[in-house]
C-alpha cells in the first residue's frame, strides 16, 4: 500500500467508526456465507477440538473478525446440534485507527476472544503456517498486489487451513455502485474507475470475473478451490437516502467538502436513478459479491 492508499483510508475511518453499529446487523447476515464457507465444525474435528486460530485481515472497524469471534465462542449451535467451537480471531488492517475502533467496539461488544493487531496484508508480520483460517472481506482488492496478499494468506496458513475471501462481483452487478460511480462521476468526477476512485489505481471490482479469480487463487498456492455468488437485496423505506453510509466509506474524505447543494444534487440523482428499484414504497436493490476459498495443502 502506498502512502496514497494508506492516507485514504485513514481520512475514511472516521467515517466507518460512524456507521459501523448501525450497519452491524446487516454486515452479520453476509458474513455467514463466509463463515459457512470455512466450515469451522469441520476444521475443529481435523484438529481434535484445539482451540481453532483465525487471521482477519483488512478488518476495517471489525468485519467479519466480530462474526468469526461469535461463532468461536464455544457456545452451542442449538439450531445445528452442534457443539460449541473454541477459537481466538486475530483482527487486522493497515490503517492504525481502523485497528483502534475496532478494539474499542469489540471491548463495548464484550468480545474476548480477539486481538488487533496492525498489518499489511502484503507482508504479514506473523510466522509460516500458524491459523486454521484466513478471513478477509471486500479488502484484497484494495491493495497495490492482491497477488502478494494471497501469496501471503496462504503463507500462513496451516496445512488443511482454509482462507476464505468476500470480493465483489462485477459493477454491472452492483446497481447501487453503479448509481454512486454515474451520480459522483457527473456531479464531482470522481467514481470508481482507476483513474476516479482516489486516483490511486485502485480497482475494487477486480475479483468480479470467477475465473480468473479462482486461477489467481490457484496461482497463490491454494487448492479445493471453491467460489460462489450471492446478491441478497435489503428492503428499505424508499424515504431513507439507503446509499448514504457507503458513499460515505468510499468517499466520505471528499464529500465532506462538498457543498450542501451539490450534495442535494447527488442526493436527487441517487434517488432517481435507484427509483427502479422501489417496491411496495421500499428501495430492494440487491448487491453481489463472490466468496472465494481455497485451502494450503
Ligand atoms: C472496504 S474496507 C473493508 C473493511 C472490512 N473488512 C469490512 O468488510 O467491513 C477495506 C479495508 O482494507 C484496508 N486495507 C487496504 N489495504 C490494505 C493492506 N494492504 N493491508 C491491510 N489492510 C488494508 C483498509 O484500511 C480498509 O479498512
Amino acid at each position: 500500500m502506498t502512502d496514497t492508499h494508506q492516507t485514504t483510508w485513514h481520512h475514511l475511518s472516521s467515517d466507518w467508526i460512524n456507521w459501523a453499529d448501525r450497519l452491524a446487523p446487516a454486515a452479520g447476515k453476509i458474513n455467514r456465507y463466509m463463515i459457512e464457507t470455512a466450515d469451522l465444525p469441520a476444521l475443529s474435528a481435523a484438529r481434535n477440538g484445539v482451540r481453532l486460530d483465525v487471521l482477519d485481515l483488512a478488518s476495517g472497524v471489525g468485519e467479519p473478525a466480530f462474526s468469526f469471534a461469535r461463532a468461536l465462542s464455544g457456545e452451542r449451535d442449538v439450531s445445528a446440534n452442534t457443539p460449541g467451537i473454541v477459537g481466538h480471531v486475530t483482527a487486522s488492517d493497515i490503517v492504525p485507527e481502523m485497528c483502534e475502533g475496532l478494539a474499542a467496539r469489540a471491548e463495548e461488544e464484550g468480545i474476548s476472544n480477539l486481538t488487533v493487531i496492525p498489518a499489511d496484508m502484503e507482508k504479514l508480520p506473523l510466522p509460516d503456517g500458524s491459523f486454521d483460517v484466513v478471513s478477509c472481506r471486500f479488502g484484497v482488492m484494495f491493495c497495490n498486489g492482491p497477488d502478494l496478499a494471497l501469496r501471503e494468506a496462504h503463507r500462513v496458513l496451516r496445512p488443511g487451513g482454509r482462507a476464505v475471501f468476500m470480493v465483489w462481483a462485477p459493477l454491472v452487478d452492483n446497481p447501487l455502485f453503479a448509481a454512486m460511480d454515474a451520480v459522483l462521476g457527473n456531479i464531482l468526477g470522481i467514481g470508481f474507475d482507476k483513474a476516479g476512485f482516489d486516483k490511486a489505481g485502485l480497482d475494487p471490482f477486480c475479483f468480479g470475473n470467477i475465473d480468473q479469480s479462482m486461477d489467481r487463487m490457484e496461482s497463490a498456492g491454494f487448492t479445493n478451490i471453491t467460489a460462489t455468488t450471492h446478491n441478497p437485496a435489503g428492503r428499505i423505506p424508499e424515504t431513507a437516502p439507503f446509499w448514504k453510509p457507503q458513499m460515505d466509506m468510499l468517499f466520505g474524505n471528499i464529500l465532506r467538502n462538498t457543498s450542501d447543494m451539490k450534495m442535494g444534487a447527488i442526493n436527487a440523482a441517487m434517488f432517481e436513478t435507484l427509483s427502479p428499484y422501489i417496491e411496495d414504497g421500499h428501495f430492494q436493490v440487491p448487491i453481489c459479491f463472490h466468496v472465494l476459498s481455497g485451502t494450503r495443502s
